[in-house]
């Protein structure tokens, strides 16, 4: 009962409202603004299929985020990696444990596949290598809506953090959602970058703050700092509907 529809329907009524915007204006701004479900996802956490580590992988041992997610500041989508990653260290580190079973079970091949076929996984492995087993089945956490455009090269090769929209990951055991990454949150930043913009070589370093000088605070020296990267660099994001809903 649920595929009544076909997927495209599920954009209609976002479409019609963006084009109304057009001619209503500011008074559909106003209610999409306010209307935009802010909190609901904030605190999401599945359980994973491993307990992956972040605050021990990215915190303790120190590994960058594009160690793993090598392609967030290449394409739009951030990937998540496969075991071939993992299996570098794990080959050696730990590699009897059973809490990384499904990570060995897809790099070697498990032995399970009775009926001689090939399973649909079998390819390509999320990180475009051949891998013999099923991929790890990691359950997403963070998604926006098919009917907005989002694109993670674009911020990150700009100075924008990960931390901004995910939080501290650097210090979670298991990863939650952390930001409502709702229209209103996005147009917070879009209005006023200079409180996000940082140097991009630490766009990575979520605990980063702006150095400040006496007597100055935090969010002072990040204005300043931010200003200045503003004014080099020519950081405009969009605020029109057609920016982020194409
Ligand atoms: C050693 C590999 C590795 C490193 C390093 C790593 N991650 Fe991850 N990341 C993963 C894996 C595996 C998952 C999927 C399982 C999970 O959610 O814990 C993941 C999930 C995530 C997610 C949630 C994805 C979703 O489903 O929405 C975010 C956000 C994320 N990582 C951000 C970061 C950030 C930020 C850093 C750097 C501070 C980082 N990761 C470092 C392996 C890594
Ligand atoms: C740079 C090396 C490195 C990489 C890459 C790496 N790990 Fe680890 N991992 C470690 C170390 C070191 C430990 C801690 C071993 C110990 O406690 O003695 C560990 C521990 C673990 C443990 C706990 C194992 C246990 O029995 O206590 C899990 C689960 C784990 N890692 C999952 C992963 C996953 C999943 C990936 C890939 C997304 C990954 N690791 C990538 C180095 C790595
Ligand atoms: C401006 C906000 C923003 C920043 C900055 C950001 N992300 Fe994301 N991230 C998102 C959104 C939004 C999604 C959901 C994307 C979707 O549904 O297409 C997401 C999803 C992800 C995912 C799941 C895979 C995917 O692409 O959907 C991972 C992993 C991830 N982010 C890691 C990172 C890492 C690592 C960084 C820093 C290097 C980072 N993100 C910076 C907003 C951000
Ligand atoms: C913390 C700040 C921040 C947040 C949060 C943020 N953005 Fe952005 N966004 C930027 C910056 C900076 C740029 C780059 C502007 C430039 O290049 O001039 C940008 C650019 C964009 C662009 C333009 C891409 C292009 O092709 O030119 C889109 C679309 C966009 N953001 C969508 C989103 C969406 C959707 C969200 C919420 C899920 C979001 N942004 C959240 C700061 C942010
Ligand atoms: C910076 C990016 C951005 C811009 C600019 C933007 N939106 Fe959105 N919009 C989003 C995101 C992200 C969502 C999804 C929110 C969510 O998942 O809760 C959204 C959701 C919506 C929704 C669905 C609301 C709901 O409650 O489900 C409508 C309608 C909408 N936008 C209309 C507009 C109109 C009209 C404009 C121009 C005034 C606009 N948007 C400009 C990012 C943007």
């Amino acid at each position: 009962m649920r595929n009544i529809f076909p997927r495209w329907t599920n954009t209609i009524p976002v479409k019609i409202i963006v084009a109304l915007s057009f001619i209503g204006g500011a008074v559909t701004a106003g209610i999409t603004y306010y209307a935009t479900p802010k909190y609901t996802r904030v605190g999401y956490q599945p359980t994973q299929p491993v307990e992956y580590n972040h605050e021990f992988h990215a915190g303790q041992l120190g590994l960058d985020c594009r160690y793993c997610h090598s392609g967030v500041d290449t394409s739009s989508h951030a990937n998540v990696p496969g075991a071939n990653t993992c299996m570098s260290c794990h080959k050696n580190v730990k590699a009897n444990s059973p809490l990384l079973e499904p990570i060995r079970n897809s790099y070697y091949g498990e032995d399970t596949n009775k009926d001689g076929q090939l399973s649909e996984d079998e390819d390509l492995n999320g990180d475009g290598l051949l891998s013999a087993g099923p991929s790890v089945p990691w359950v997403r956490i963070h998604k926006t809506p098919d009917y907005v455009y989002f694109n993670h090269a674009i911020h990150v090769n700009r100075g924008i953090s990960c931390v901004e929209c995910h939080g501290r990951i650097d210090q979670m055991e298991v990863v939650h959602h952390a930001e409502p990454l709702s229209m209103s949150f996005c147009l917070e930043c879009h209005r006023n970058p200079e409180k996000s913009l940082r140097p991009m070589e630490e766009v990575t370093n979520l605990a980063w703050h702006a150095p400040h000088q006496e007597g100055e605070s935090h969010d002072l020296a990040q204005i300043h700092a931010g200003l200045q990267i503003k004014e080099n660099w020519g950081v405009n994001p969009p605020l029109s509907c057609t920016g982020c809903h194409r």
